[in-house]
């Protein structure tokens, strides 16, 4: 029979978000995204093998450095004991954010039972829009391939709001251009962002946060790891595979992968034991960044549990000498 996971697993897994942020927080602003990322990696596998669970890697680091990390997809985490689940995990989120020295680079991670992870590898790449509870009901899946001005004056309409009063989280870039003129168009106010769409999904899934929606194309593993936490804050996700290259393409369909299918968040994470923690690196919207003084430092993290809907703000002081 299969184990349940502890009462709150998540409670564990912030100690691994917490020593990604503790490592990565030093490289700071240093420009150095590669070498933070390798040793922020570290970091957080040290942490997480320290959890009693059976844990694999369901989409982790392998792409993003040259060399393999302790976190690449297939590798088994945690003591072994303890209830067989899947990790989906970014020690980094925003690592161009974090060298630069600019805000809301965060380490994320979620925990769910085996097999209940959407992990459509080798694709690189997704659609999603993202909105929070009281918007949940307006996405449809045809928000996926409707205008976005149809989208918004859904979500405006069960937010009891003008679609003028709706800012939407976009990740700055080419592909987004035609987006963002349809967002303004609509009569909404596109939040361009450099980096970093885990942060805008919890944004855009978090009450009164300033940001509304959360649409574009992004990351794969970043998709999987908003859909735990949008799904534990009870909010909702569409997800679709958004192939940006020819070799993508072609990789994406020699593995059979259906990119006309909208996933909705149960789709992404199809169970409720889910559990979700993020730990601030830089000082961002919802979390502070870690702070250091001789040998202490601070981190502020976010702990999701699905099942329940309980949603914890947890400030640790660490003794780091
Ligand atoms: P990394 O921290 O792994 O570099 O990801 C940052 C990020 O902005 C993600 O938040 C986003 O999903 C992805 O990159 C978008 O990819 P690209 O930069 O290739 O457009």
């Amino acid at each position: 029979m299969q184990e349940h996971p502890p009462r709150n697993l998540g409670l564990d897994l912030v100690r691994a978000t917490e020593a990604a942020a503790l490592s990565a927080g030093r490289w700071m602003g240093l420009g150095k995204r590669d070498e933070a990322d390798h040793f922020a990696a570290q970091a957080m596998a040290k942490a997480l093998n320290t959890l009693d669970m059976d844990g694999r890697i369901v989409i982790g680091e392998e792409g993003k450095l040259d060399i393999h990390s302790s976190l690449d997809s297939g590798l088994n985490v945690g003591t072994g004991h303890g209830p067989q689940m899947d990790v989906v995990v970014d020690p980094i989120e925003g690592r161009n954010l974090l060298a630069r020295g600019h805000p809301d680079a965060i380490a994320v991670a979620g925990v769910a039972p085996r097999g209940s992870m959407w992990s459509p590898t080798p694709a690189v790449y997704m659609e999603k829009i993202v909105v929070g509870h009281e918007a949940a009901q307006a996405l449809v899946p045809q928000c996926m391939d409707a205008p976005a001005a149809w989208t918004l004056a859904l979500i405006a309409r069960v937010e009891k709001k003008e679609v003028q009063d709706l800012v939407v989280f976009v990740l700055d870039r080419p592909r987004h251009w035609d987006l963002i003129e349809e967002i303004r168009a609509a009569g909404a106010r596109a939040m361009l962002r450099s980096d970093g769409d885990v942060a805008g999904a919890l944004l855009a899934a978090t009450p009164n946060s300033g940001v509304d929606v959360l649409i574009g194309v992004g990351g794969v593993p970043e998709g999987v790891i908003a859909a735990c936490a949008v799904k534990a804050m009870g909010g909702a996700m569409l997800g679709r595979l958004a192939p940006q290259s020819v070799a993508e393409q072609a990789a994406v369909k020699a593995a059979g992968l259906n990119t006309t299918q909208v996933l909705t968040c149960n789709e992404l994470v199809a169970s409720d034991e889910i559990f979700f923690a993020a730990t601030g690196i830089t000082d961002g919207s919802l979390l502070s960044g870690v702070r250091y003084r001789g040998n202490w430092a601070k981190t502020e993290s976010l702990v999701l549990r699905c099942e329940t809907g309980s949603r914890r703000i947890i400030t640790t002081e660490h003794r780091t000498a």
